[in-house]
């Protein structure tokens, strides 16, 4: 199929941003949006000219590097897949594509679809990991017993691949999805709840300190999201929160 591409392209972080029109000729419907690009740039290069930079790396679902806006969606038209999990069959002969990088004041672009996530690196630092007993008495995980439903619902959220998504796609670039996975995953299980309390203050207190905006329920996160995750993991962070800062006020 033959494809015009209209793509944001910026120089560097404190460049002016542009969109520049590319047609594309002979993409199989078999390949990867991101295989698409990489015509794109073998073509770029042949004629001289600066490809478009992009973020990936696993190139299959798994890393959440591959943050694209498509056509104004959040890792494209498809559910439940990453970018580059995206195949062309879902675009017809003769589309016109428009490619973005994620839209969201905590995530600054690095150079055209590059935006620099290291916030999340930062949430995560903040809280989103259990210390480790390293005395060598350490129980073995799987002899602590764990309600299956609880088991589900961490394993569920432990899908979450930190891709951003969820931020890129919410009116208010709130991050309540991702940290309420990150919270939930940990709350669920026994070995989160040394830490239970501070993790989630001290997430909270760094998604705020980034420019992360709140929720207000609207949705589009779930909807983006590729891991399914779902907004039960909001009203935990939510209840998690709350119970934190009462045990806190009381100390
Ligand atoms: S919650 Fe979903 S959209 Fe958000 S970072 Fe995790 S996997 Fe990506
Ligand atoms: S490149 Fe790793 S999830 Fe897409």
């Amino acid at each position: 199929m033959n494809l015009t591409l209209k793509i944001y392209r910026q120089d560097g972080p404190n460049s002016k941003g542009r969109m520049e029109t590319y047609p594309v000729t002979d993409i199989s419907e078999h390949m990867s949006f991101l295989e698409m690009l990489d015509v794109l740039n073998e073509q770029l290069v042949n004629d001289g000219k600066e490809p478009v930079a992009f973020d990936h790396d696993c190139r299959e679902g798994i890393c959440g590097m591959c943050s694209l806006y498509i056509n104004g969606e959040a890792h494209g038209p498809d559910r439940g897949v990453t970018t580059c999990q995206l195949h062309m069959r879902k675009f017809k002969d003769g589309d016109t594509i428009h490619i973005e990088p994620w839209r969201a004041a905590a995530f600054p672009i690095i150079k055209d679809l590059v935006v620099d996530r290291s916030a999340m690196d930062r949430i995560m630092n903040a809280g989103g990991f259990v210390s480790v007993n390293t005395s060598g008495n350490t129980q073995d995980a799987n002899a602590i017993p764990i309600p299956k439903v609880d088991a589900d619902k961490a394993f569920d959220a432990a899908t979450c691949i930190g891709c951003g998504a969820c931020v890129a796609t919410c009116k208010n670039s709130s991050a309540m999805l991702f940290v309420g996975a990150k919270v939930s995953q940990l709350a669920l299980l026994p070995q989160g709840q040394v830490e239970r309390t501070d993790r989630v203050l001290n997430m909270v207190a760094q998604m705020d300190e980034e420019g992360f905006g709140n929720c207000t329920n609207t949705g589009a996160c779930e909807v983006e999201c590729p891991k399914g995750i779902s907004l039960e993991n909001i009203a935990r962070l939510n209840s998690e929160f709350l119970i934190a800062s009462l045990k806190a006020e009381k100390k």
